[in-house]
């Protein structure tokens, strides 16, 4: 494969699995284009800027890689952008019905565009954003588990709270 993937999500925060998707991707495509989603039905802890900007400094020195943000049906942004393929990663089963369901409309809406999925690393199986925000919430160091720009957020976000 080549050309350009886009590898959209909620990214709230990025975790380590996220990355680990990236190298992934990077083996896979000549270029790939980060995208934040700005209209996902999640509340979110932080807001698309924060969520980019940690994304940019943990991605920093790739530079195969971009991180954007978009608005709207994920389909119209990739063609926009001229991808041929949307990326997404595939902790386990409990992923899957919402990953199928979600490739199907994607290929209903945009025949031509194809929707990858690579296994996560064994090590990030059970690391998910949402698991990440919670263990941080309790103060808990989640250092292992997301990049340090996440974790610093994270820290910023719940010294606050
Ligand atoms: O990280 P997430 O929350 O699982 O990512 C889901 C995301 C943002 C990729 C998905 O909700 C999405 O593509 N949203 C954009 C709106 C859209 O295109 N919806 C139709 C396909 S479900």
């Amino acid at each position: 494969m080549s050309g350009l993937a886009v590898y959209p999500g909620s990214f709230d925060p990025p975790t380590l699995g996220h990355l680990s998707l990236v190298d992934q991707g990077l083996a896979l495509f000549d270029r790939l284009v980060v995208a934040v989603a700005r209209n996902s039905a999640k509340a979110s802890l932080f807001t698309v800027e924060e969520r980019v900007a940690m994304l940019r400094e943990a991605l920093a020195g790739h530079d195969r890689v971009e991180v954007d943000s978009f608005e709207g049906l994920l389909v119209s942004y990739a063609r926009g952008r001229g991808a041929t393929a949307i990326l997404r990663g595939l902790r386990g089963t409990s992923d899957f019905e919402y990953e199928f369901q979600m490739a199907l409309v994607n290929r209903h809406l945009e025949p031509g565009l194809h929707s990858v999925y690579l296994m996560t690393d064994y090590r990030w199986l059970y690391i998910s954003s949402t698991i990440v925000k919670e263990v941080a919430a309790h103060g808990v160091d989640i250092g292992d588990m997301v990049p340090p720009s996440a974790a610093r957020a994270l820290a910023e976000k719940f010294r606050k709270a």
